[in-house]
């Protein structure tokens, strides 16, 4: 009997796709890469991935948990949560716009410093003798023993197949692209349309790439977008769950994200007029588990103890490898080291690219994400470790939170007896990123409305302005608790491992797009940081992304990169028996 299938409407695209009777929806938004967030990854937890469907709501009754999770008003107009509602007729759905914010997905081009320009790239100019017939050596081993490279070699079977035509064309002369001693591509003598890198940077919630000349050493333009692994679970445990439990979850979740990967370095060769043929280059920085991922390796024993990475070393691919060809078909792909099962490369590169290891002092860097990943130097010795903070700072088991896109209210302030807050780009509040909860944390401290312990009288708090209302209830607060003293009880590990007290740190590196957003003195009003004096908190952008510029621009990173993960001493905090009791201790919403 054939099986029945009904038609699945998107809007406002009106794009029709189709639905085995009885499929949950949450299943083909992800198939059809539709923006949805999904935190608890289905599991009917976090209320986060409500559609609104315009038709076919009424063919699958509400169940249990959307009437628990959803308001009766919510219920009235249309709207579900897609991972509990059954396709059982044909229906039409709203999902937020797919569009991503034009200023939140091209940010501001980040300044580099860079002593000298040395991409793993070289051109190499070549001028061939002819052929005839006293003189017959292949065409390979001509092109071979005309370069001054010791031992060059063509690995690339596309390269040498069309060898022959490309050196008759350019009548024997031309330039050879150099992979170290690897001939990857041929160009004219007198092309002149330079050669570029790209740098990737996955992040749990954000994807980051950018373009860069590999002659000038010039970013030339950056893109981000959400990354879409969010519909599957807002942190690297649900995604891991996620793989262990469907037998092509890794491949799903992979497909994901080079869908976005592949679209974003486009939109950046149209936007800068670069061919991508031309990218001989591209560096990918990410977590162990986004990396795993990507690679298409199970990242199975990562979730569990005792937490074993199938690698953490860096390693070099050919785009196809990674089935990034369409975007990328020329270049080589250099992942950078990581450093255990939950400090991946990210922090490799943000160490490299924010001067940690060139500040003299006592330096402790902090990337708060959903894994709060944090590096603490003392004299030559850095320690690390990973701390599970949780979605809330990324708007993830927060009532009304959200990723800094426009209208997420992104700061709050005390003016006198009134509290002020600003959205993302000015537009009407519809949630509350990040930044804004730890001001609003903060602001309603000293307004005397929340305790320390985290008490708060009544059920809510509102913020109401102009730009419209957002709540934060008592679950909110405590999940902010949560998640600051995750992130304190890991600086208190370092501290105690590299035995110096807070008096001792002469720098707080904040790192992330985040770090760039939040108000220091709040962050240390709040307790998140040791209570160093204010100027000593630096936020240093998203240097996991500059890190991964610097691979491709600067060809000496890679070595330091590798000396770099292979001597920092990471911290297992789970081997930790005072742990939970440093967490406690770190739970109250003060300075310390
Ligand atoms: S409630 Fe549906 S993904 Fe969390």
């Amino acid at each position: 009997m054939k099986e029945a299938v009904h038609k699945v409407i998107f809007l406002p695209s009106q794009r029709t796709v189709t639905a085995k009777r009885g499929e949950i929806l949450l299943d083909v938004l992800r198939r059809e890469s539709q923006p949805v967030s999904a935190v608890c990854g289905g599991r009917g937890n976090c209320g986060k991935c409500k559609v609104l469907l315009d038709e076919g709501s009424e063919a699958f009754p509400p169940t249990l948990t959307e009437a628990r999770l959803l308001t009766r008003d919510e219920i009235a107009a249309g709207y579900r949560l897609s991972c509990q509602f059954k396709v059982m007729t044909d229906v039409r759905v709203k999902t937020e716009d797919p569009k991503v914010d034009s200023a939140v997905s091209k940010p501001s081009l980040p300044k580099i410093m860079i002593r000298e320009i040395s991409p793993q790239f070289r051109l190499e100019e070549f001028s061939l003798s002819k052929p005839d017939i006293h003189d017959q050596a292949s065409d390979y081993s001509r092109l071979i023993s005309a370069l001054v490279t010791e031992r060059p070699r063509i690995d690339r079977l596309n390269l040498l197949r069309n060898l022959p035509r490309i050196i008759r064309e350019m009548d024997y002369r031309g330039r050879a692209v150099m992979y170290g001693s690897e001939v990857i591509d041929i160009l004219p003598f007198s092309d002149e349309s330079g050669i570029f890198g790209t740098a990737i940077d996955i992040g749990t919630t954000t994807l980051a790439v950018y373009l860069a000349d590999l002659k000038s050493g010039e970013i030339l333009a950056v893109r981000s977008a959400p990354n879409p692994q969010s519909s599957y679970g807002q942190d690297v445990i649900s995604r891991i769950d996620y793989t262990m439990k469907r037998d092509k979850g890794v491949d799903e979740l992979r497909a994901a994200v080079l869908t976005t990967l592949n679209k974003l370095i486009d939109d950046l060769c149209r936007e800068s007029e670069v061919s991508n043929e031309r990218i001989y280059d591209t560096s990918i920085v990410g977590n162990t588990t986004m990396i795993h991922i990507l690679l298409g390796i199970s990242p199975e024993r990562i979730a569990s103890s005792p937490f074993i990475p199938a690698f953490t070393g860096g390693k070099v691919f050919e785009s196809r490898e990674l089935d990034l060809e369409e975007s990328i078909p020329n270049s080589k792909i250099y992942i950078m080291p990581g450093i255990s099962a939950y400090v991946g490369s990210d922090i490799t590169a943000g160490i490299l690219s924010s001067g940690f290891v060139e500040d003299s002092g006592n330096v402790l860097l902090v990337d708060i994400g959903t894994n709060g990943e944090m590096a603490l130097k003392r004299g030559g010795l850095i320690f690390a470790c990973s701390t599970a903070a949780g979605p809330a700072f990324e708007g993830g088991n927060i009532s009304q939170g959200t990723i800094a896109r426009p209208g997420a209210v992104d700061h709050v302030w005390l003016n006198g007896r009134d509290i002020g807050f600003s959205t993302v780009n000015g537009s009407k509040a519809t949630g509350i990123c990040g930044s804004g909860l730890i001001d609003a944390i903060a602001v309603m401290i000293g307004a005397g409305i929340l305790t320390e312990s985290g008490r708060i009288k009544g059920e809510y708090f509102e913020l109401e302005g102009p730009a419209g209302i957002v709540r934060i209830n008592k679950r909110d607060i405590r999940e902010v608790q949560l998640a600051k003293a995750a992130i304190r009880a890991g600086v208190s590990v370092l501290m105690d491992r590299a035995g110096i007290e807070t008096r001792d740190i002469d720098r707080i590196l904040l790192a992330g797009a985040f770090g760039n957003y939040i108000d220091p003195e709040n962050a240390l009003r709040i307790g998140m940081l040791p209570n160093v004096p204010v100027e000593r908190v630096l936020p240093v952008g998203n240097a996991a992304g500059l890190g991964a510029v610097l691979a491709v621009l600067d060809s000496g990173i890679r070595e330091r990169a590798e000396n770099l993960s292979g001597s920092i001493c990471y911290v297992e905090l789970s081997g930790r028996k005072d742990f939970n009791e440093i967490f406690v201790d770190n739970l109250a919403l003060r300075e310390g």
